[in-house]
């Protein structure tokens, strides 16, 4: 692979782009005609306590792009690119300004639930392609599953899924989950509490702290007061940091194993340092997964940025794939809605986390690994749950 180049990020001649109901699969996608410069719109959070994830889908994309001169589908690409903050509440108008200013042809984000649901809203009305490379909102493949609504990552469903099945087999019957009081967090509490009381588990309490708080203390001396066998919770970014390094500094890391979903050590093992070391958690990627795709992936990415590649990277690196597979079946033409669509529904994507298909409602099928943290790296342990589906409930599409 080489090495990506810079792109242009410059606003340009505004195109008229046809706009389409969701859910009306005859209408073109909302875009410009082929000859022109792809436009691509990044929303992604670039400062806040997710900036590292959206600086790593964004590699992650461009890297998949290198091998063919930055182009997709043959044509060149042109970046619109809005830092979202990871504010739900200025979703909307941020979405509108990717779609409806800047005309994008395809609209690549986001990082966070809450301000995925916002974005959702505004490109289901508008009938942009939407491929989201991160955020797990139940409802973008679920109620709000869309024709023109794809994601690439996960839901917040399937990582937390596999493992109170985990924590069961390691003979922990009786556990504490901790996260933060948002979307992910609160499907997250859910989803573990199904999948580990369905394998024996009880779930003694959910505990919130408001996003993107990370003051730990008072919960974690409740923690130690409940004294149960096991706690496991979702965190990610600058939060995730804080929490491992809070629970080991609190003196429970011995006393009382934490798991989590894998996002609690994704990206963050070099600022966890040794609070992170032993720590189990689920998630469908791994560092050491031993595949030529992930070989090549992991050296291609270190050698552009001068960094160790993360499951966000990944997801952004399969972001483009899936995009690249579509436009070759239209020789580039993103307003064959039709032929764009129906090629991302069939795609087996080749990942560097394995290989993947889609689900009916949009969201990856994919293996859940159970890893453990060895010397800095993610190391894979075994397949928790093997092609895991989510549920897709309230999907009528
Ligand atoms: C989310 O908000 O969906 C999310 C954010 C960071 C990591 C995983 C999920």
């Amino acid at each position: 692979m080489t090495k990506p180049r810079p792109e242009l990020t410059a606003r340009r001649e505004f195109l008229i782009g046809a706009g389409a109901l969701a859910g009306m699969s005859l209408m073109p996608l909302a875009g410009c005609a082929k000859s022109d410069k792809l436009r691509v719109g990044l929303m992604l959070p670039y400062t806040g306590t997710y900036a590292q994830l959206g600086v790593a889908i964004e590699n992650g994309f461009r890297l998949a792009l290198a091998d063919q001169d930055g182009k997709l589908g043959g044509r060149e690409v042109e970046y619109f690119k809005v830092d979202d903050e990871s504010n739900p509440a200025k979703a909307t108008d941020n979405a509108n300004e990717i779609i409806t200013r800047d005309k994008v042809d395809v609209l690549i984000g986001t990082v966070h639930s809450g301000v995925a649901m916002g974005m959702i809203k505004v490109a289901r009305e508008a009938g942009t392609l939407v491929l989201i490379p991160n955020a797990g909102a139940n409802a973008a493949t679920g109620e709000l599953c869309s024709p023109n609504i794809f994601r690439t990552s996960f839901s917040n469903w399937q990582p937390t899924h596999p493992l109170g099945k985990v924590m069961v087999e390691n003979g922990h019957k009786k556990a504490v989950f901790i996260t933060w009081n948002y979307g992910a967090g609160q499907q997250a509490a859910e989803s573990f509490s199904e999948g580990y009381t369905a394998a024996g588990g009880s779930v003694a309490k959910q505990m919130f702290v408001p996003f993107p708080n990370v003051e730990f203390q008072a919960l974690l001396t409740e923690i130690a007061a409940i004294k149960p066998d096991a706690v496991a919770c979702f965190f990610a970014g600058g939060g995730a940091v804080k929490f491992v390094k809070d629970y080991a500094a609190a003196g429970l890391k011995d006393k009382i194993p934490l798991y989590g979903s894998g996002f609690l050590t994704e990206g963050v093992l070099g600022a966890q340092g040794e609070a992170a070391e032993g720590l189990l958690t689920t998630l469908h990627y791994a560092d050491s997964l031993d595949t030529p795709q992930n070989r090549a992936f992991r050296t291609a990415y270190l050698d552009a940025y001068s960094a160790q590649a993360d499951v966000y990277a990944v997801q952004g690196y399969d972001t483009a794939l899936l995009l690249q597979k579509a436009l070759e079946q239209t020789g580039g033409d993103i307003g064959k809605r039709d032929a764009v669509i129906a090629a991302m529904e069939g795609a087996v994507i080749d990942s560097p986390r394995g290989q993947w298909t889609m689900s009916r409602a949009h969201n990856p099928i994919q293996d859940f690994y159970l890893r453990r943290v060895e010397n800095g790296d993610n190391k894979v342990v075994g397949v928790a749950w093997k092609a895991l589906e989510d549920p897709a409930r309230g999907c009528n599409m």
